[in-house]
């Protein structure tokens, strides 16, 4: 599953130099290690010191480099690695076209970025609630940004509900493969401004707040909740019982 997911980076050579962006407590690393790439040549990268603490406990990445960053903004040298991977963390990052330039950045000529992450669903009761929780962008957004970061050769792979659910348990969720390579070395051929800076801009109207607490709850009921009642519910009541 996690293989599958992984199988668009084309991680075949041992040499390689691979970056995992967003790498969290590492599940996707130990993907990139299944895939034959040593712990030596790998960088484990996420902005949460928390989550980076839970992998480097993990034996299998020791001797992974393992450091605090931001997607969007890359502590690395232009042309630095052959494979860029990250998923399941765009979908939190504030200008995922800021974080994709960023992974043509570092990624060498002739070098590889495969972005792991949801898409938005198009059944609409499934699309109403994800917009209400969170934003999911579109297959054709994930086009866009890495056409425009100057990646070509960009591709797209569905993956199934069943991988995402190990990375994020919501299971209504699909997820997509999206990779691009770098034709050129050097800077993104995209010019962006400097990175604006965050300043909580949460919404203060009390009325949207609430309403947008109510609709987060019903999402989160919707996409957490509801999938382990049915499971637990199949459990008590198996779906051959009849009255
Ligand atoms: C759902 S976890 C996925 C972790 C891991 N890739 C996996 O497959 O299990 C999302 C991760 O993205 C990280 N993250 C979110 N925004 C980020 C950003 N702007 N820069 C770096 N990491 C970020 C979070 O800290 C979190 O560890
Ligand atoms: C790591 O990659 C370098 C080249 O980038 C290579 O020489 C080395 O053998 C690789 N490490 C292992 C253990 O394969």
């Amino acid at each position: 599953m996690r293989e599958d997911a992984l199988k668009p980076a084309m991680l075949n050579d041992p040499k390689l130099k691979v970056v995992d962006v967003g790498g969290g407590t590492g599940f996707c690393t130990l993907g990139v290690v299944a895939a034959g790439i040593p712990p030596e040549n790998i960088t484990l990268m996420d902005q949460s010191p928390h989550q980076l603490a839970k992998a480097k406990a993990k034996p299998a990445l020791k001797g992974v480099t393992i450091l605090e960053g931001d997607a969007e903004d890359l502590p690395f040298p232009t042309d630095t690695f052959d494979r860029y991977v990250s998923a399941g963390s765009i979908e939190y990052w504030p200008e995922p076209q800021r974080g994709i330039r960023e992974a043509y950045r570092v990624v060498k000529e002739g070098g590889l970025a495969c972005m792991i992450g949801p898409v938005h669903p198009t059944h609409p009761v499934s699309r109403f609630f994800a917009d209400a929780w969170m934003l999911f962008p579109k297959e054709e957004e994930y086009i866009e940004w890495f056409t425009k970061a100057g990646f070509t050769d960009v591709k797209m792979t569905r993956i199934g509900p069943k991988w995402y659910r190990g990375v994020r348990r919501h299971g209504l969720i699909m997820g997509c493969s999206v990779t691009g390579i770098k034709p050129k070395a050097g800077d993104s051929p995209l010019v962006m401004g400097p990175k604006a800076e965050v300043s909580g801009k949460a919404n203060t109207n009390p009325f949207t707040f609430l309403l947008r607490l109510l609709l987060g709850t019903a999402a989160g009921f919707y996409y957490f909740v509801l999938p382990i009642y049915m499971y637990v519910k199949n459990l008590v009541w198996p779906k051959n019982w009849e009255m």
